[in-house]
């Protein structure tokens, strides 16, 4: 594994000519922070040995690096999903290669429904912690010594000091930041509104199909992690009318400033 990922990494450090010092994982609709990233290099997933493309919607499938806030990042615009069909071990590997360019912060960003019912659509919240409900593990197989441990801490997979230096940017820029639990969900389909209600019992604020794996790898290799979900819509069952993808990319698009604002603010300060 470890070749892999050196490979990987050797590509990207030659074609950025730069060691980027943050990655920030864009979620669905949210890629308009790549806007932002001054002398961007794109790199299309598809030219990195190793490297699975994305196919869901509002994900572009490549990293665009540069410059933002003053600080060499990495943007992964578009992500990889478990219900895409991509295995764990794929989902993993990307945050993998991030450690070994020597990142040393990640921000996962992601769209989610609002399972908590003080929240409304709109809302942004940090992850304070998750639950695994995707019934794999990107860590099942044969391990690595040298990228992790085979039994993997997850007390801080969301470093604290990273989450609350979010959320001081947040009040700094004047925005609620709500904080919760999200549950990954393995999808395609929505929940059930009988899962919503069940999950809403074991404390899930807001649920989603992504980040889970991805945190769990960051936290195998260590690098600190902070994440944050968008709420574009009420889970299922919440309100009386059904679940929509378009309504999870207008609700993106239209707050997608915001959280783009607070990731920049993020980037500068960490
Ligand atoms: N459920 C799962 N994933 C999601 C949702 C949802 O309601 N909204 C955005 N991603």
């Amino acid at each position: 594994m470890r070749q892999k990922i050196d490979e990987a990494a050797a590509v990207i450090r030659q074609r950025l000519g730069f060691d980027p010092e943050v990655a920030i994982v864009l979620g669905s609709g949210l890629g308009g922070l790549a806007d932002r990233i001054e002398q961007p290099v794109y790199l299309p997933y598809g030219e990195i040995p190793g490297f699975k493309a994305s196919t869901a919607p509002g994900h572009a499938g490549r990293f665009v690096a540069g410059m933002l806030a003053g600080k060499r990042v990495i943007c992964m615009q578009g992500r990889l999903h478990f219900y895409e069909g991509h295995t764990m071990q794929e989902i993993a590997f990307p945050v993998r290669v991030l450690k070994a360019l020597g990142v040393r912060a990640l921000v996962l960003t992601n769209a989610a429904g609002g399972v908590n019912l003080d929240f409304s659509v709109g809302d942004l919240m940090l992850i304070e912690d998750h639950i695994n409900f995707m019934g794999a593990n990107p860590l099942t197989g044969p391990n690595d010594e040298s990228v992790g441990p085979r039994f993997c801490d997850m007390s801080t997979a969301y470093d604290p000091a990273l989450r609350a230096l979010l959320a001081q940017v947040a009040a700094e820029q004047g925005v609620t930041l709500r904080t919760g639990v999200y549950l990954g969900y393995m999808g395609p389909s929505y929940e059930t509104p009988a899962e919503i209600r069940a999950f809403r019992t074991l404390g899930v604020d807001a649920v989603g199909m992504s980040t889970v794996p991805e945190a769990i790898a960051a936290a195998h290799c260590g690098l600190p992690t902070v994440a944050m979900s968008l709420i574009t819509n009420m889970a299922a069952g919440v309100e009386n009318k059904k679940l929509d993808g378009d309504e999870v990319i207008e609700t993106a698009n239209r707050r997608a400033k915001v959280l783009e604002s607070l990731v920049t603010g993020f980037v500068a300060r960490v």
